[in-house]
């Protein structure tokens, strides 16, 4: 047992001794993608670093220089809102109105092209954000089915769209429109995977977008720029670099954004919100952030539970949305499970994120180490211990996690959303205390509930299904598979994101209706026929 933060030690690192295939390979890099063409930003560059910390010429250990990406201005940034608002014309650009086949193929050639940049994306997850390599081919493999996945699904959407109805005496044929412009925001811990389930379905649906990457998580979208202007007809993707402050705020001041898409923070959320003038214009399709909790029953199988808990809390240093960012336990087992949960913590490997069987690794965001500190040192002040015996170990781009148990209300851990490797755990008595705080909570998104007896577990999955989103029974909460429905109540999320969800989310059910009498009959009949219109079709397409 200990509570004392003490120095993790690590290795000076040369460039040298990391294999070839994942040195850095440094980057400079001046475009951005406006109106079709990769333009040449002429203005003020940043530089970015990883927090993996490397010898420099001199011999010094400091933070690995990757390179440059444009610091972007306002200016620029409307120029790229004009453009997509030009390639959707109020309804009328080629895109928009485009075949959904036509539409299909640009995404299927871009998805083709995006695989031969793999090996340098994959490279980049690990060096800007710390993912490990097996974490960052799973990011890059997954995000690629997901293009592949969401052109199967809107086939079908499609499919189910290529015929009349009639009801009431009126024909319709009905199907989703998209709903204009979109600005889409991702977040540093996906930046790749969680950007393009926003950005894919929107342009897939017939939007036009401009996105801009996260704060962390920058360079690596840089490989895929020109497969954006390869495929894709001019201003229907717009990529922009830079600080939201000068890019999305003014953006969204225009009042021209008909959609907003962001997975983040719900402050930053609100903040661009609240810069729009036309808030009954803006739609909104929001991945927010959440305090998931484990619940463990007494009767739950402790070495199961352990191994989900681990993963749950842990996986990418507890940096997602779905973690498990608090545990509740039954005070029958509390002992039992703090000794073995942190024997499990302190048994994983810290490293770098492409040695072999490394789950802890480097965080990205230089200030989290001190975060997670000050909420360690907040919650011992309040009486919580830290259990484990490397709990809270600091280096400088490191805080060993930290297992701290009792948790409670008068301290900062329970209320706020750590993104980071501290686990607190509340041990109960009776079942109604974390029903209580979960609907006390501002979050929703998900629970994992441990146990066995299914005259417990039941009336719970009951309660529990009305508290969040998705009850995970005896499993880590997570967002995958992508075809299950992912979202959340209260702060945690607007709308829901899944292979097919998302579809729905991007755009808007339209249609033509006719009432049934021969003189429309045959208007129908041979615009049918016709080809002369791409949303009345009965085009098919397998
Ligand atoms: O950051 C939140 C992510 O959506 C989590 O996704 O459960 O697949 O890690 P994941």
């Amino acid at each position: 047992m200990s509570n004392v933060l003490t120095q993790l030690d690590i290795e000076p690192l040369k460039i040298s001794d990391i294999p070839e295939a994942f040195r850095p390979q440094k980057n400079n890099f001046n475009q951005y993608l406006v109106d079709g063409e990769l333009k040449t930003w002429k203005g003020k560059m940043v530089d970015v670093y990883s927090t993996i910390r490397t010898e420099n010429e001199s011999g010094e250990i400091v933070p690995t220089l990757l390179g440059s990406v444009p610091d972007m201005e306002s200016e620029p940034a409307l120029n790229a809102l004009e453009s997509a608002r030009k390639a959707f014309d109020r309804g009328k650009g080629q895109w928009p109105t485009m075949r959904v086949r036509e539409r299909l193929n640009c995404l299927k050639r871009f998805a083709d092209k995006m695989k031969n940049h793999r090996n340098e994306v994959v490279r980049l997850l690990m060096w800007e954000i710390g993912k490990t390599l097996t974490d960052s081919e799973k990011e890059f493999d997954r995000t690629v089915d997901y293009i592949y996945d969401t052109i199967d699904a809107y086939k079908k959407l499609d499919q189910k769209s290529a015929k009349f109805e009639k009801e009431g005496g009126i024909h319709a044929h009905i199907r989703r429109s998209p709903l204009g412009v979109v600005l889409c925001l991702g977040p540093y811990n996906y930046p790749l995977n969680e950007t393009f389930c926003l950005l894919i379905p929107a342009v897939i649906m017939g939007n036009t977008a401009v996105f801009k990457p996260a704060k962390h998580g920058v360079l690596l979208i840089t490989p895929l720029l020109e497969a954006f202007k390869e495929c894709f007809p001019p201003g229907v993707v717009n990529i922009l670099f830079g600080r939201g402050r000068k890019i999305a705020q003014p953006i969204m001041k225009t009042g021209h954004v008909d959609v907003l898409a962001l997975i983040g923070h719900s402050s930053s959320a609100v903040a661009l919100q609240d810069e729009h003038p036309n808030k009954n214009r803006l739609r909104l399709v929001l991945g927010l952030e959440a305090k998931n909790p484990g619940v463990i029953l007494p009767d739950a199988d402790l070495d199961h539970t352990i191994k989900e808990c681990i993963s749950g809390t842990l996986s990418y240093n507890g940096q997602r949305c779905t973690a498990l960012k608090v545990l509740y336990v039954h005070e029958s087992i509390i002992d039992q499970f703090n000794n073995k949960f942190s024997e499990a913590v302190d048994g994983l490997k810290f490293g770098l994120p492409w040695e072999k069987d490394v789950f802890l690794t480097p965080l990205p965001e230089p200030n989290k180490p001190q975060y997670i500190k000050d909420l360690i040192e907040d919650a011992t002040s309040k009486g919580g211990k830290v259990v484990n015996k490397k709990g809270g170990q600091i280096s400088v781009n490191y805080t060993y996690p930290a297992v701290i148990c009792p948790v409670n209300d008068t301290m900062n851990l329970y209320h706020e959303e750590q993104f980071g490797p501290v686990i607190p755990i509340i041990p109960y008595k009776d079942i109604n205390e974390p029903l209580n705080a979960m609907a006390a909570s501002d979050y929703g998104q998900q629970v994992s509930l441990f146990g066995r007896d299914v005259r417990k577990i039941g009336p719970l999955i009951d309660i529990l299904a009305n508290l969040v989103c998705r009850v995970n029974l005896n499993s880590a909460c997570q967002r995958g598979p992508d075809v299950y429905p992912f979202t959340g109540r209260k702060n945690s999320a607007v709308s829901t994101l899944s292979v097919f969800d998302a579809l729905r989310s991007f755009s808007i059910r339209t249609f033509v209706a006719s009432k049934d009498n021969p003189y429309n009959n045959e208007i129908l009949e041979s615009l049918l026929n016709s080809n002369e219109s791409n949303f009345v079709s009965s085009d098919y397409i397998l």
